[in-house]
């Protein structure tokens, strides 16, 4: 198994099934006040290059939950590729944390954190994939499967721009072996490597299909999921006239599209720029489950910290272990002749 989560295609279907399972078992600990310390003391480095709300919480909040501590190194903040070579800051973080968790510019930097870091590396996001997004996705759409229907029969139709976002999509579900389209203007629409990816997984899996259309509205119709993501980022702001031009107004999940899908749930990663890629209707609507998608990432980030954190941590020491360093550190500050008057007994 490897030891980073990068990209949910280094996995096989046994151990992301395997990691479904345990955000199961997570999200059902946490609604009884039930969840294992099993990362007491241990801490998490979490890096960000760009801003978050939903990865930077659920990750800092999965490791209180799991008895440990995240620690929030904002964009700007460390030296990660500017006085200090990106390898170096992963050796010198990976020494002192148990686990690095890394939102980045560059899908590059995430792989030289990993490739120098002596300790599990998750990627936060990148310009080329979401994986911890992509897994809590299907997570979610596993809890709310139509009637009589597994997850490999499922046909999930995504709206829009060739995010990071579609791109672990495309791949998480056609490793599992389910139905994936990606409908949008031409020019945004998947590029031909990630539907060879697509297409190598589907032939391993055995079932399911992918497929690239700018026929929106027929694509709907036969969708479980319909899902879509912000059109532009926060570099391509440059760019919004000609995006906006391009997805408006067929692209845009409203009322109008989303009747063509009676059947559909609607999903999106958050953001949303409302009124833009999708309409409060749609959002707000009975049928979107986009906000138990943000919960979601919580249980997420609980189940990746334990699977790859845990297995690798050292036996526990004895309580007689802790005894005996407890007492030399006892000993010395007792006999510390140039200690403060009030440390010394
Ligand atoms: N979906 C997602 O990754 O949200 P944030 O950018 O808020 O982390």
């Amino acid at each position: 198994m490897p030891r980073d989560f990068l990209d949910t295609n280094d996995f096989s279907v046994a151990e992301l099934s395997s990691m479904l399972e345990l955000i199961r078992h997570l999200k059902d600990a946490d609604a009884v006040g039930c969840v294992p310390e099993l990362l007491a003391r241990r801490s998490l480095a979490m890096i960000f290059e760009e801003p978050s709300t939903r990865t930077r919480v659920s990750f800092e909040v999965a490791m209180a939950k799991l008895g440990g501590h995240g620690l929030y190194l904002k964009p700007g903040e460390i030296h990660l590729g500017v006085r200090e070579s990106v390898g170096d800051t992963a050796r010198v973080l990976s020494s002192m944390c148990d686990a690095i968790e890394a939102r980045v510019l560059r899908h590059e930097t995430v792989v030289e954190l990993a490739r120098h870091s002596s300790v599990p590396v998750i990627n936060g996001l990148s310009d080329y994939n979401h994986p911890t997004q992509a897994l809590c996705d299907v997570f979610t759409m596993g809890e709310h499967l139509p009637p009589g229907k597994t997850l490999a029969d499922c046909m999930v139709v995504f709206v829009g721009d060739r995010t990071n976002v579609c791109s672990s999509l495309l791949h998480i579900t056609t490793k599992l072996g389910m139905h994936f389209v990606h409908a949008g203007p031409s020019e945004y629409l998947s590029p031909p490597e990630w539907l060879e990816t697509a297409q190598a997984n589907i032939a391993a899996a055995g079932h399911g299909s992918v497929a690239v259309t700018e026929e929106v509205e027929e694509a709907v119709t036969h969708a479980d999921f319909v899902y879509t993501d912000l059109w532009w980022w926060v570099d391509q702001e440059d760019e919004i006239p000609e995006r906006r031009a391009a997805f408006m107004p067929r692209y845009q999940v409203n009322e109008t599209l989303f009747s063509k899908a009676p059947h559909a749930l609607f999903m999106h990663c958050l953001p949303a720029s409302r009124g833009v890629e999708v309409t409060d209707e749609v959002l707000d609507s009975e049928r979107s489950i986009a906000f138990d998608q943000a919960q979601n990432r919580l249980f997420t980030e609980m189940a990746l910290l334990t699977w790859f954190v845990v297995p690798r941590l050292p036996t526990e020491p004895t309580s007689d272990l802790r005894v005996h360093h407890e007492a030399l550190v006892r000993d010395f500050l007792a006999h510390a002749a140039d200690l403060p008057p009030h440390l010394v007994h």
